[in-house]
Order: structure tokens, then C-alpha cells, then sequence
């Protein structure tokens, strides 16, 4: 018996060796650790062993089950799926995606605004999330001690910088760079000092973005936008503007959309007032030109801070901001 157990192991370690599939492993299996296979048969012969010899073998066929346990353990999962071409491999079911990974619904508005603005002809660029004083405030004409630094505190660290606390910084960065005519979009990290709740984050993303060339006007603004909200939401959007206030553009203008959800007939997403507000944008202060070297005389252009996490929130709607970069699971896998 003793021989046998052992020629039985030899023999199933010489056949796993010439695996082409899982098929071929599970029948192995049934073969010989089965309950009518190979190793249940020659147990049977322990109970006609003298008692002498019993505890010994018994001790032995335990251990040879236990090694070939784990032997067709490791073959089933080193096979695992893995068919023989034409035996039970059908190439037209889908492949296996479960535990691949996906664009957060941020990125994938993202990619989607930044499709639409390469095809107008705007470029995509990325800048420092830490950032100077200077192209954070200063050159956007925000001097120290402006009260519209106020409202966008943020965390400062050692020697003056910041965490930037929007992506305009980027506008002067790029104009200071590549000069007029310029066109671009800067999508990026943003932070802000922020108790958070369910429409505040300390961290959200924004979508900058730049137009510079000689003539250009509120029309090609309003025209732009139109064109990306229409692309974004996949409908044609009413937008209107009102007067808003950043020190870096003049006029400067808040942009809101029809509400999408009651066609700007009131429902409690747009508080009743058929709107919802969007987009800061206006035409570019002349000082801000100035400060990059390009001529305000020669070349005008408008500029716009799309908040690309309430975009994001609005498209999906999603009704708590912090879900965005919360990491839970059973939020993410929705998308
Ligand atoms: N940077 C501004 C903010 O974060 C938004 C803005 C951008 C306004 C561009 C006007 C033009 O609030």
C-alpha cells in the first residue's frame, strides 16, 4: 500500500506536469482524488492493514492526500481560464473587465470639455499646483491686502507660497511663455481653505480657460461657451450673463445656464429660479496683459474659471461633492 500511495503521487506529479488547460486539470482531479477515483480505492485497502502497520500508513496517506491537495490547487489556479484553442474557448464572449480600473466621473468630464476645445482650436495645458504669490494674486491684480484674497484663503506654506487656490495663475504663466495670439484650457487641481460640506471641498478641479488675439469680444465668449455647454450636455443650452466682480477681468460677468432639468420653468435644483449658476469669465484686464508683456492696445481676449467639479456634479448628479474624492467603491463603480 505503501507503494502504492507513492507510485500514485510520482504519477499524478508526471501528468500535471503535461497540463495544456483547466479542462485537462479537472479531470485529472476527478480521476484520481474523486470520490470514486484512484486514492479513494487504494484507502479503502487501510482497514485490511494489521494494526501494527495502520497508524503509519493511515499517517502517510493522509500526508500523500494533503500534497496533491495542494498540487492541483496550484494547477487549477495557474490554468485558471485558461482553455485549450477550440476545445471550450469561445472568442466571441466578452473579455473578463471586472477588476480593471475606470476614470473618475471628473477626468471623464475632462477629457470630454477638453475634446471640445481641441476642436476649436484651443491647446491643453497643465501648470504648478503650488504657486507664488506673484501669478497667484499679485500679476492677476490682486495686490496684498486686497479684499478678494479673503475670499479665497487657502494653505500657505513656508517662504510665501500657496497652494493655488484657482487656475488663473496659469494665465499668466502661459501668456508670460508663449505671448499672444494664445489659446488654451488649463484643467487642474484647486484648493481652499474650506470647512467642507456637501457643495464645499477643500479640494475640487477647475477648467481655465485663455483667449488671446486682436478683436475679440464678448460675441466669441458667449459663442464658445455655447458651443462647449452644447457639446458637454449634449443638448443646445440658453446661457445668459450677469455682472460679476474678479479684479483680472474687465467687465466681468458670472454666467448662468437655462436649468436643464426644468427647462427654466423652476424646480428645486435651480431654486425655483430657472438658472443655475456656471461660469466666471469676462474679458481680460488690460493690467493683467501688462503684467505678461503682451500689449492691451494690440490684443484683447476673454478668459473663464469653469468649476469642473459642479460641472461634473451637474452632468451626473451627484449631490455631494465630497463622494468625488471620497474613494468609496460603491460610489466610483457607478460610472
Ligand atoms: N479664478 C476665478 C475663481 O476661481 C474664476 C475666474 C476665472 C473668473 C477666469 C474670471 C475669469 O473664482
Amino acid at each position: 500500500m505503501e507503494i502504492k500511495l507513492k507510485s500514485l503521487k510520482n504519477r499524478i506529479i508526471k501528468e500535471l506536469d503535461e497540463v495544456k488547460d483547466a479542462k485537462f486539470v479537472a479531470d485529472l482531479k476527478t480521476k484520481y482524488l474523486g470520490r470514486k477515483g484512484e486514492l479513494a480505492t487504494i484507502l479503502k485497502g487501510l482497514k485490511d492493514l494489521t494494526i501494527e502497520e495502520k497508524p503509519r500508513i493511515g499517517q502517510l496517506a493522509n500526508e500523500v492526500k494533503k500534497e496533491l491537495v495542494v498540487l492541483f490547487d496550484r494547477a487549477e489556479k495557474l490554468w485558471h481560464g485558461q482553455a485549450d484553442e477550440g476545445v471550450d474557448f469561445d472568442p466571441t464572449l466578452p473579455g473578463n473587465r471586472k477588476d480593471k480600473g475606470h476614470l473618475n466621473p471628473s477626468t471623464i468630464v475632462q477629457y470630454e470639455i477638453e475634446d471640445a476645445f481641441s476642436k476649436m482650436g484651443f491647446t491643453v495645458y497643465d501648470g504648478p499646483q503650488l504657486e507664488s504669490d506673484y501669478y497667484n494674486f499679485t500679476a492677476l491684480n490682486i495686490p496684498e491686502d486686497h479684499p478678494a484674497r479673503d475670499t479665497q484663503d487657502t494653505f500657505w506654506v513656508e517662504g510665501k507660497n500657496l497652494l493655488r487656490t484657482h487656475t488663473s495663475n496659469l494665465q499668466i504663466r502661459m501668456l508670460e511663455k508663449h505671448g499672444a495670439p494664445f489659446r488654451g484650457i488649463f484643467p487642474g487641481r484647486v484648493f481652499r481653505y474650506e470647512a467642507t460640506d456637501a457643495s464645499h471641498d477643500h479640494t475640487f478641479y477647475q477648467l481655465e480657460g485663455l483667449m488671446i488675439d486682436k478683436d475679440i469680444n464678448i460675441g466669441n465668449l458667449i459663442a464658445t461657451m455655447k458651443t462647449l455647454l452644447s457639446s458637454v450636455f449634449q443638448t443646445d443650452v440658453d446661457v445668459r450673463l450677469r455682472p460679476g466682480f474678479f479684479p483680472f477681468v474687465e467687465p466681468g460677468f458670472e454666467m448662468d445656464i437655462k436649468c436643464l432639468i426644468c427647462d427654466g420653468d423652476g424646480c428645486s435644483v435651480c431654486k425655483q429660479s430657472g438658472w443655475l449658476e456656471l461660469m466666471p469669465c469676462g474679458m481680460v484686464h488690460p493690467k493683467v496683459l501688462e503684467a505678461t508683456g503682451v500689449d492691451p492696445k494690440e490684443y484683447s481676449g476673454f478668459a473663464f474659471g469653469l468649476g469642473l467639479t459642479r460641472m461634473t456634479m451637474m452632468k451626473y448628479r451627484i449631490d455631494d461633492i465630497r463622494l468625488l474624492q471620497s474613494g468609496d467603491l460603491r460610489f466610483l463603480n457607478q460610472f
